[in-house]
């Protein structure tokens, strides 16, 4: 699996710029779900690169994470022209990061993406490592493929409007890996044992 470069952003608009950079594109996309549209898209309409980006909108939460929503994102790709070298930004959790991770890698045989993940689970776990799919006949992500992001950048400034619900879900994963990791891991979680 090819390497991916995951920087923790200090400034949002010039880290997506230079991983824009190293990604040459001839068209660009950006998948949200309907609550990053609102919330989190905003942040970017000051990248110049981001100007004529193509915005796919899908409906939040794992239920939208289905091969009916996949398929309306091969299908916006295709009616506006994507390509095998188009890119593509997924901004959003992990439902945004794993679906649309797997339209990139499948429609045309793959294209480049970039992740921006929004909620903590999606930045501590679902947008790194390149694991991406879908849920299909009741089973959690049953279809998928291992496709790294070029690039996942990581801005924290997001996770202020994330509700107490998703932000302690993925405080849980945090939690999770430090107890399978290490004891130095666990301590920075606060846990002593
Ligand atoms: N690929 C992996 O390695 C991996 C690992 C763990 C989990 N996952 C997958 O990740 C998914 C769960 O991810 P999740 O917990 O991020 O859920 P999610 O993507 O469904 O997001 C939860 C809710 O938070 C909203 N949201 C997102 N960003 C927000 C923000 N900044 N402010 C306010 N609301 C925001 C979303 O619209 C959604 O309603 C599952 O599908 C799971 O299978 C994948």
């Amino acid at each position: 699996m090819s390497k991916q470069e995951v920087i923790l952003c200090e400034n949002l608009e010039e880290s997506l710029g230079h991983a824009l950079e190293k990604c040459p594109h001839d068209k660009l996309f950006i998948l949200t779900d309907e609550h990053t549209d609102r919330l989190c898209l905003p942040a970017l309409k000051e990248v110049p690169q981001l100007k004529n980006a193509i915005e796919i909108r899908i409906g939040a939460e794992d239920i939208h994470k289905t091969l009916d929503t996949l398929a309306s994102v091969w299908m916006a790709l295709s009616e506006k022209g994507a390509t095998r070298h188009s890119l593509l930004i997924n901004l959003g959790g992990g439902m945004v990061t794993d679906l649309g991770g797997f339209a990139a890698a499948t429609f045309k045989r793959g294209l480049a993406y970039i992740n921006i993940p929004t909620t903590l689970l999606a930045m501590v776990d679902a947008s790194v490592g390149g694991k991406t799919g879908i849920n299909f006949n009741g089973l959690k992500n049953e279809i998928g493929a291992f496709a790294p992001a070029n690039s996942v950048l990581i801005e924290t400034e997001f996770l202020r409007s994330l509700d107490a619900h998703n932000f302690i879900s993925g405080y849980a994963e945090m939690l999770k890996h430090g107890l399978i990791s290490d004891k130095a891991h666990c301590r920075t979680a606060g846990i002593r044992y």
